[in-house]
């Protein structure tokens, strides 16, 4: 078992592929979140599916997970930026696997390069706990070298 645990969810690859990355660089554990319902990934839809999912609170069933945030001190949480919040998949495991008293720091993809309220709003949801560095991402992978340098030095300013 590693020292950092990343929960994570990705609708289009992008945050999964910071979650990869990342962990190339240091031992992570890898909590993928996967819905049991998926918007479309394609077209408009998704935004209208996505960004409703998120003004209603929705909180989608996970499939299993494969570890307990208990058993770390250390978590990442990572996300796509949706409707400037985060999505319903990490609602669902806040409400439903809540915890307090972590070093908790940030992976956040974005279409527009900006996280600040989304993050805000993922840190009201997570009282009690040390938050720690933000990385915010463009759509990291369309641009996987320059982004695998940015999440290098994250990694390394973080463990
Ligand atoms: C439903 C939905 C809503 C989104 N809302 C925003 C937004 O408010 N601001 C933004 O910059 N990008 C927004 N995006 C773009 C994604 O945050 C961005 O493309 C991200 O890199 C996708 O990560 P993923 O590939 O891990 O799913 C949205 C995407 C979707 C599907």
């Amino acid at each position: 078992m590693s020292r950092i645990l990343m929960i994570y969810y990705s609708l289009e690859g992008n945050t999964e592929f910071a979650a990869q990355t990342a962990a190339e660089y240091a031992e992570i554990d890898l909590e993928r979140l996967i819905p049991a319902k998926e918007p479309p990934k394609k077209g408009f839809r998704k935004f209208m599916w996505g960004g409703s999912s998120v003004v209603f609170g929705e909180t989608p069933a996970l499939d299993p997970l494969k570890y307990s945030a208990d058993d770390y001190e250390h978590i990442i949480v990572g996300f796509p930026v949706w409707a400037s919040s985060f999505p319903p998949a990490i609602n669902t495991y806040i409400k439903e696997h809540p915890f307090t008293g972590k070093k908790v720091d940030i992976i956040a993809c974005s279409a527009s390069g900006s996280c600040e309220k989304a993050v805000n709003k993922l840190k009201e949801k997570l009282p009690g706990n040390e938050f720690g560095k933000v990385l915010s991402l463009q759509d990291p992978a369309g641009d996987k070298e320059k982004s695998a340098g940015l999440i290098k030095q994250f990694i390394a300013d973080i463990v």
